[in-house]
Parts: C-alpha cells; sequence; structure tokens
C-alpha cells in the first residue's frame, strides 16, 4: 500500500473540523495534528535540500525559534515563517559539528517535549557549538510563579497584562492558579498558540545543560540588542559554556 501524503490528510482533518459534529475532544486533537503536519511539510521541504541534515552554510551566530523576533547577523531557524530556515529543531540542528560560537533561544525551549526533544536539542546545541561557544537560553520562570504564590491579585493582573495582553483568555484566567496552569501547560483552546510541554527554573536549566556536556552554565545578564525586551520580566535565562 502507498504511504498516505501527509497533503491528503490535511484535506481529511479541514473537513472534520468544518464539521459540526465532530466532538470538542477531537477537535482539539485533529488542530494539533494539522499543526504537526504543517511542521512535518515544512521541514521535508528542507530536507529535501539538505537530505544528510546539514546546511552548507556555517554561521556562527543563531537564533533557535525567534518567530518574528529577529536579531541582526544571526541565522534564524524555526519549524515555520518567516525564519532564513524552516527546520523542526526535535529532529536536530541542522548545522556541522563544532562551528557555533553564540546559539541563542529564548521561550522556544518549553515548547518541545521533555525530556526526548528537550534533552536531544541541549545535546544537539553541545555538538554544533564550538569550543568555548556560548549557548543562552530564557524561558518563563517556573521558580518566580510558584514563588509568588499565593499571589496579590494586582500582581495576577500584571501578569495577565505582561503576558496575555493580545490573547482572548483574559475572561478564564479567574484565580492566580489558572495563571500558573497557563505557565505550565499553555493549552486553551486558541488554535494558534502552542503549548508549553515542560516548566523550567534556573535549577532545572543547569541540571539540562551540564547533563549535555556543558563546562559552565550561569546566570545570563539579559541583554535587550539580543533578547526580545517583552521577555525580560519573568522570565530565567542562562549562558552554558561548550
Ligand atoms: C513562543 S514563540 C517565541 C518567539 C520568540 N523567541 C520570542 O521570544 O518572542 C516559540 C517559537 O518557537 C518555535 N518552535 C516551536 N517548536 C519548534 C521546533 N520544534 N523547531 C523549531 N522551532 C520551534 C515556534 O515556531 C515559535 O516561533
Amino acid at each position: 500500500m502507498n504511504q498516505p501524503s501527509t497533503e491528503a490528510i490535511s484535506k481529511q482533518i479541514a473537513a472534520l473540523l468544518d464539521s459540526p459534529t465532530t466532538t470538542h475532544g477531537l477537535v482539539r486533537t485533529l488542530r494539533a495534528a494539522a499543526k504537526e503536519i504543517e511542521l512535518h511539510q515544512h521541514h521535508h521541504a528542507s530536507t529535501r535540500a539538505y537530505p544528510d541534515g546539514r546546511i552548507s552554510a556555517t554561521p556562527d551566530k543563531v537564533q533557535i525559534g525567534g518567530g518574528s523576533h529577529r536579531i541582526n547577523s544571526f541565522f534564524n531557524i524555526d519549524a515555520v515563517p518567516p525564519a532564513d530556515l524552516l527546520w523542526d529543531v526535535r529532529e536536530g540542528i541542522p548545522l556541522h559539528d563544532g562551528t557555533v560560537q553564540t546559539l541563542f533561544s529564548e521561550h522556544f525551549l518549553e515548547h518541545v517535549d521533555y525530556p526526548r526533544s528537550a534533552k536531544h536539542y541541549a545535546r544537539e546545541a553541545h555538538r554544533v557549538l564550538a569550543p568555548g561557544g556560548r549557548l543562552v537560553t530564557g524561558v518563563p520562570d517556573a521558580a518566580f510563579v510558584l514563588s509568588q504564590y499565593p499571589a496579590d491579585p494586582s500582581l495576577t493582573a500584571e501578569m495577565v497584562e505582561r503576558w496575555y495582553a493580545n490573547r482572548d483568555c483574559h475572561g478564564d484566567i479567574n484565580t492566580y492558579l489558572d495563571l500558573i496552569n497557563y505557565v505550565f501547560r499553555d493549552q486553551d483552546d486558541d488554535p494558534v498558540y502552542n503549548p508549553h510541554y515542560w516548566a523550567y527554573d534556573h535549577e532545572k536549566l543547569i541540571q539540562l545543560f551540564t547533563e549535555a556536556g556543558f563546562r559552565t552554565v550561569e546566570p545570563w545578564p539579559f541583554d535587550p540588542a539580543m533578547a526580545n525586551p517583552k521577555r525580560q520580566w519573568g522570565s530565567v535565562y542562562v549562558s552554558a559554556i561548550r
């Protein structure tokens, strides 16, 4: 039997999503599948250009999962446009061994499954960095959010404003625990946003990158020339040296 094409599956999913009789649970699962199919299609288009999983260029500054936040002189790899290269990093980092000086990501790691993809990413980051090269990683700081519980309502309001101002979930954040749920899971019914799969704090980042072989893992002094300024509040960043 021929392998079914992802295009054919996408059409069937679209038809089911349009049907008023499709149950809510199935809608959620199909939406997630449709998103994965989109990533798969972008990734496979790129692997046709780079069948051995390595691009020919050797950029020395690379951003992973930057979305629309571009950094001057960085090569941007993301699963979806806009980016210099569309690549699903859960499949590895498509760069040559020991070639990168700075590998940057923020608010990306919590969007990949743990342990398989997160630990694979940490090992791949170690592989592509040159000796002495630096991995900078920022994530929502779960320790900060938990340390405020039970929180003053004004802090809840500030977090909602800073993190969810553009989203349609304000009516559903009714208590501080709802906000903790967002930070840990982010699995509401908005098809635009990607769920959070794992929560991190400073200790977990040290453990993850030390296990992957990094020599030192230290707090990173936030630099708005590189990082997205809106991420400074409530995030934890580390710099890991290979
Ligand atoms: C919440 S956005 C953060 C964007 C930007 N770093 C910022 O802080 O504004 C997460 C980004 O990670 C990207 N991403 C998620 N999973 C990915 C994967 N498996 N491979 C590559 N990029 C991924 C998403 O496409 C998205 O651009």
